[in-house]
């Protein structure tokens, strides 16, 4: 096993940032590594004291981080950025620790968290509103009128274990860049990221109490930022079910879900093959297939499905499963033993139904094999439902209509993909798939990070994306001027 005791021995007792004090709590629980069961770390688990103490210190912080100049809050950004970059190494190991990404996929989080700070530090600088054509309407006249954005005020931050860093980002970052303070709850699973990069956004500058982390129970801590009526928003990645939770409780807060999916991706006839496969295969293991875009189900035209799962398939065998900490491993844990015994029974559910495992389906320890799956009915767990683990299917169409009709029967509408060579079936496609994200020759899996992100249906309610975080992160206020 690659050596962890670097890191480990530095990591033990973690504590809670309110207030830009790092506050001892009365109770800890242990977080083990998800590929090799160690001892990682001690995480607080916050009392419901303790979250309101953190609110509390995001309140008192409002006013400082709303009247802060942009050029400021965009220094702080890019001073983030810089630290992180040479610190970049340790970065991507704490990610792989924790969660059992491989290596290379964590160092590409790292350099993606890069620049998402840097891309929210440009955002801080281009806040702006418009001038209104108030005599335009009947009585308008002699009126000056505009908008600007404010920033929305105290922001509760729920975000996954999956990219324990950049999807941490997404948040704080666009937060910052709005003149915003944050109350931040990181993954159970996965919360060393966060109390990393607050430590470097401490050095970086920003003033105690804009970012406050409190780690627990989703009961306590996510309860209460939901429902405490001075965090103007909740901004939540993770499950749908969690996700419609939380709208139900929060009321009149503004809500940005980005929940999951059942992503898909069609291929034409027509399409060379070989130049698809390797990334088809990236899209649908990429760490451990627990991407909320991540390639489940692939829909081939009749006249290249053979070709295509054969090649597939190969591709697939080959991938190197193993130590995350290894840079040649493609494929390690999943985040939990629960998931790999959920897996596997969706795997045999399948089996039952009359789907063909055409590789995989096993599990060592946590590690659940790259897992292909041919002619699985649409009702399936595996096929309806978002599996979160290096599970594909593939199915044969006869055209691209009946293909785009598969997609679109789902709860789901993250992104879905498309490979053809023919710009009309592109263009149809781009019109009729009902998903936040079309994406033209690619897989469903492509996101860089200025990009809007965000889904329809089950997957989700705003964008992500700095420019469109910032919107949802923001007020708009009117003024008119009278002239009169
Ligand atoms: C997600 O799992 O929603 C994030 C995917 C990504 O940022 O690449």
């Amino acid at each position: 096993m690659v050596d962890q005791m670097t890191f480990v021995d530095k990591v033990t007792r973690k504590h809670l940032l309110i207030g830009g004090e790092w506050i001892e709590a009365k109770e800890y629980s242990i977080l083990r590594s998800p590929y090799s069961g160690e001892v990682i770390a001690e995480i607080p688990l916050a009392t419901e004291a303790e979250v309101d103490q953190a609110i509390e210190a995001a309140r008192e912080a409002k006013k400082v981080m709303a009247k802060m100049p942009a050029h400021q809050r965009a220094k702080i950004l890019e001073t983030l950025a810089q630290l992180l970059e040479v610190r970049a190494e340790e970065a991507a190991q704490i990610i792989s620790i924790e969660s059992a990404k491989p290596i290379t996929t964590a160092k590409g989080e790292v350099a993606r968290t890069i620049e998402t700070y840097k891309f929210a530090a440009e955002e801080a600088k281009r806040i702006h509103g418009e001038t209104i054509s108030l005599d335009a309407a009947q009585g308008g006249e002699n009126r000056l009128g505009y908008t600007v954005r404010e920033p929305i005020g105290i922001i509760g931050a729920i975000t996954p274990f999956n990219f324990p860093m950049n999807l941490v980002s997404h948040k704080v970052g666009p937060a910052i860049a709005a003149g915003n303070t944050i109350v931040l709850k990181p993954a159970g699973q996965t919360p060393l990221s966060s109390f990393f990069i607050a430590e470097l956004l401490q050095e970086a500058g920003l003033p105690a109490g804009a970012l406050n982390v409190v780690t627990g129970s989703g009961r306590i801590v996510g309860d209460k930022l939901v429902t405490d009526p001075r965090v103007s928003m909740i901004t939540f990645t993770g499950s749908p079910g969690v996700g419609i939770g939380i709208r139900n409780k929060a009321g009149l807060k503004r809500v940005t879900l980005e929940l999951g999916s059942n992503a898909a991706v069609i291929v034409d006839k027509g399409v060379d093959i070989d130049k698809i496969i390797a990334r088809c295969v990236t899209g649908a293991f990429s760490n451990q297939g627990q991407v909320c875009i991540s390639l489940q189900r692939i829909y081939a035209h009749e006249e290249i499905y053979d070709s295509f799962i054969e090649k597939f398939i190969e591709a697939t065998k080959r991938l190197t499963i193993g130590d995350p900490l290894d840079p040649k491993t493609d494929v390690s844990a999943l985040i939990s033993s629960n998931d790999v015994e959920r897996t596997l029974n969706w795997i045999e559910e399948a089996k039952q139904g009359g789907a063909n495992i055409a590789t995989g389906g096993k599990a060592e320890g946590n590690i659940l094999h790259p897992t292909v799956i041919l002619n699985a009915d649409t009702r399936l767990k595996v096929s309806c439902q978002e599996v979160f683990a290096p599970i594909v299917l593939i199915n044969k169409v006869q055209s691209i209509e009946e293909a785009i009709d598969f997609v679109n029967d789902s709860n789901y509408g993250l992104q879905a993909g498309i490979y053809t060579d023919n710009v009309h079936t592109a263009l149809d496609a781009a019109e009729n798939l009902h998903v936040g994200g079309v994406l033209i020759n690619d897989i469903p899996t492509f996101r860089v990070d200025n990009m809007p992100y965000g889904g329809v249906k089950e997957s989700g309610t705003g964008r992500e994306g700095l420019k469109y975080a910032v919107e949802e992160m923001t007020e708009m206020k009117l003024v008119v001027w009278n002239r009169n």
